[in-house]
């Protein structure tokens, strides 16, 4: 990927400085806008150290909560009391103890389909949004925090898998994954990921360089395809970007 204008590629040292890079990114995103602001939290390992960073009181007392919404990117169908939970886990670690619960938008799981899970997140944002179309002109989301899988997938957007290509749904149900869990997944699609002021990409540890390396390259591989329609930020650690163990 030719770094440009809208995509940057920073290089930070481990994933603690990954953290913390992202939560000072977060936080001018929320500064720069004193109306309604919609974040879109992502699963998986790498963000729970900006999740906790964000709830110290450094962050969190500087985050004006009850203007703040907070949704999630993709989520895999278990319960919210499943430990595999993607919301589950941002909630244990930051918005439980902070976020208005009106202010939380988890993407329902329980007993109805994926398709179903599909169908009422996509009610869910377009009434915030005010419109079912989305304009580029006025972005759905200020931050939306993504995350790259070992075979190049982000959000529950799997290599060759017809989400790939979707650009009527804004939320889609994906019956199998290609990675564990094995569970059925829910995601947003890549337009709806793409409406936002800034998208941020963290990547952290050796085992994602062969992969990273082949995403950067412009391999067709979903992390790739994954594009804001503003600001795309690729925030990397060394040990990521070189292939080798930090010490
Ligand atoms: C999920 C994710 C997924 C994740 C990547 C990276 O539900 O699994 O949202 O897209 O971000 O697989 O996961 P790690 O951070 O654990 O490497």
């Amino acid at each position: 990927m030719a770094a440009d204008d809208h995509c940057d590629v920073i290089m930070v040292a481990d994933p603690a400085a990954l953290a913390e890079t992202a939560a000072d990114r977060v936080m001018a995103r929320i500064e720069a806008n004193q109306a309604r602001i919609a974040i879109c939290l992502t699963g998986g390992s790498s963000p729970k150290q900006l999740y906790a960073l964000l709830a110290t009181d450094a962050y969190r007392s500087r985050i004006p909560w009850d203007r703040v919404h907070w949704f999630i990117g993709d989520e895999r169908a278990v319960p919210p009391s499943d430990p595999l939970n993607n919301m589950a886990m941002a909630r244990r670690l930051l918005l439980d103890a902070f976020a208005p619960t009106a202010n939380i938008h988890p993407i329902p799981t329980g007993a109805e389909s994926s398709e179903d899970s599909a169908a009422r997140y996509t009610r869910e944002l377009a009434t915030f949004y005010g419109s079912d179309r989305l304009d580029e002109a006025r972005p759905l989301f200020d931050v939306v925090l993504m995350g790259m899988g070992p075979d190049g997938h982000t959000a529950s957007i799997f290599p060759d898998y017809p989400a790939m290509t979707e650009t009527e749904h804004w939320v889609v149900g994906v019956p199998t994954a290609n990675v564990a869990p094995f569970v059925p997944r829910v995601s947003l699609t890549f337009p709806v990921l793409a409406s936002c002021r800034e998208m941020l990409f963290q990547v952290a540890g050796h085992d994602k360089h062969a992969i990273l390396t082949r995403v950067l390259a412009g391999e067709n591989l979903p992390a790739h395809r994954a594009r804001s329609n503003g600001h795309t930020v690729w925030l990397v650690d060394k040990a990521a970007l070189s292939g080798e163990p930090s010490l």
